[in-house]
């Protein structure tokens, strides 16, 4: 079929992270990740989810020696590792062809500094890149996604150890060495700017296991070990793979002035800015001048080793991806201004916008504008490989799961894309939802928030079958697929 909308080959599919959806957190040799000792905590509200991102040395110790396996569902996630075939043929099924998944580091190395690779942990993925391939599904690969071993925090000092860079570098080169023949395009770090909101799981840091006044210096160590680690996975990729793709990650923030004083506008500037900061450092290969700035005034330096700052201009990223799920808007005086929640942040409350059920504004044009903005800025091929919403989900009483707020919102994003392509010539290489089979939440622990075209019978303390059912929007996206499409606009 002839297409104006999408270009030929357009790559459809959806996303998921290994500590969320896999399970099996111990088998087969897996060593622990930061996600195995992060709980779901039923009584913390919504609204004070971003508690339980920080987390404390008592409450990891705790978690180690804790056996009831109810409130930790990260380690349970979906029961991917042992659905796995299932489950990839049901991507076959929705037309799928590209599928996002992440290596978890902690099923290779299990401690991250081990001498040798595990097998179980190499081969398992192995198995899915075969399944892949064999139903022509080309997989995106995160190498990681909030599950650095949990030996970084306990041996180390999480990512703000330099000898951190070498065990990743030590991890990417096997990992692409072996999937040579399966996996062309690949992401670096999850979400690399989240370093700074949630610098527990993207870089296995404690705050009480730094000297007090310490810990932002440690914070921004760790994002500068990550831009050197992401430049010599670029490298090493390019080197075993070639032909490979490697782009960067980026939760895209979109921020709306509140008012048309030039102080919001500015405001607003400053947050997108503090946003691009990752996207810069990976794509230009050099920090941007604002977060040299910016760090001059709160007195960090980054401890640098003499040839980073070569290495991060010589291998910046082929791409650029990132996550999109809701705007907000930036007022210098935000104290008398009503919130909204985002993805890992808050800003103020859009009065235009609706919010889901979780407090995220809902907002298909910004996509549009960040598509825009992002392309005018790297002039790189961009792929969104975050996009989706989480929703409570039921069974009906006809057995079937109605999810139309789903297809409704999916729809209008998917719609903005196809404009952002053929009106503003963006370069847009794919668009994978987020959560495309249910899985447990990043933010809450929660698998009750749910994302997928595929529902998976579990509650959020493990209860359930783990069976596998297709939701309304699994038939809707299939034909969004067929149709190159060209379905959204009937
Ligand atoms: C992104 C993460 O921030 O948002 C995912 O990369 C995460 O890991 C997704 O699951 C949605 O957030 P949440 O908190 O609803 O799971």
């Amino acid at each position: 079929m002839s297409n104006k909308r999408f270009p030929e080959g357009f790559l459809w599919g959806g996303a998921t992270a290994a500590n969320q959806i896999e399970g099996a957190y111990n088998l087969d040799g897996k060593g622990l990740s930061v996600a195995d000792v992060t709980r779901f905590k039923p009584h913390v509200s919504v609204e004070d989810y971003k508690k339980n991102n920080h987390i404390t040395t008592q409450e990891i110790m705790e978690a180690l020696e804790d056996s009831d396996p109810t409130l930790y569902a990260k380690r349970r996630g979906a029961q991917h590792y042992e659905h796995m075939k299932e489950d990839i043929a049901l991507l076959k099924e929705m037309g799928f062809k590209v599928y996002r998944l992440s290596i978890a580091w902690s099923r290779i190395f299990p401690n991250a500094d081990d001498e040798f690779p595990n097998e179980a942990g190499l081969q398992f993925y192995e198995d899915l890149f075969k399944e892949c391939k064999k139903h022509q599904i080309e997989p995106l690969v995160t190498m990681s996604h909030y599950e650095p071993p949990l030996n970084l925090v306990l041996n180390y000092d999480g990512w703000a150890s330099r000898e951190v860079v070498d065990m990743f570098v030590k991890y990417v080169d096997v990992i692409t060495k072996r999937y040579k023949n399966y996996v062309k395009y690949w992401l670096t770090f999850n979400e690399v700017d989240s370093m700074i909101r949630h610098p527990f799981t993207t870089g296995a840091l404690v705050e009480d296991r730094f000297e007090e006044g310490t810990f932002d210096q440690a914070i921004y160590q760790a994002m500068h070990h990550q831009f050197v680690a992401s430049a010599l996975a670029t490298k090493i990729t390019h080197e075993n793979i070639p032909g490979s793709m490697v782009g960067c990650m980026l939760t895209k923030m979109t921020f709306y002035p509140f008012t048309p004083n030039p102080l919001d506008v500015l405001k607003a500037q400053k947050q997108a800015r503090d946003n691009y900061a990752f996207a810069d450092a990976q794509v230009f290969g050099e920090y941007p001048a604002y977060l040299k700035a910016h760090l001059a005034l709160k007195g960090i330096e980054i401890k640098k080793e003499a040839t980073d700052d070569e290495v991060m201009k010589m291998y910046p990223v082929d791409f650029v991806s990132f996550s999109y799920y809701s705007s907000s808007c930036s007022s210098a005086n935000p104290q008398l201004l009503a919130e909204a929640s985002n993805n890992t942040f808050k800003g103020v409350k859009n009065p235009h916008l609706p919010t889901s059920a979780w407090g995220w504004q809902i907002d298909p044009v910004g996509l549009r504008i960040s598509l825009v903005d992002l392309y005018d800025r790297y002039r790189l091929p961009l792929f969104i490989v975050e996009n989706g919403l989480g929703a409570h989900d039921e069974i009906s009483s006809d057995g079937k799961i109605h999810d139309d707020y789903r297809i409704e919102y999916l729809k209008e994003h998917c719609k903005v894309m196809s404009d952002a392509i053929v009106e503003d010539g963006v370069e847009l290489l794919g668009y994978t939802t987020w959560g495309c089979i249910d899985l447990v939440s990043a933010s809450t622990n929660q698998m009750s928030k749910r994302y997928g075209f595929i529902y998976v019978d579990v509650d959020d303390y493990g209860k359930g079958t783990f069976n596998r059912l297709k939701k309304d929007s699994f038939y809707w996206y299939k034909e969004v697929i067929e149709t190159n499409g060209e379905s959204l606009f009937k």
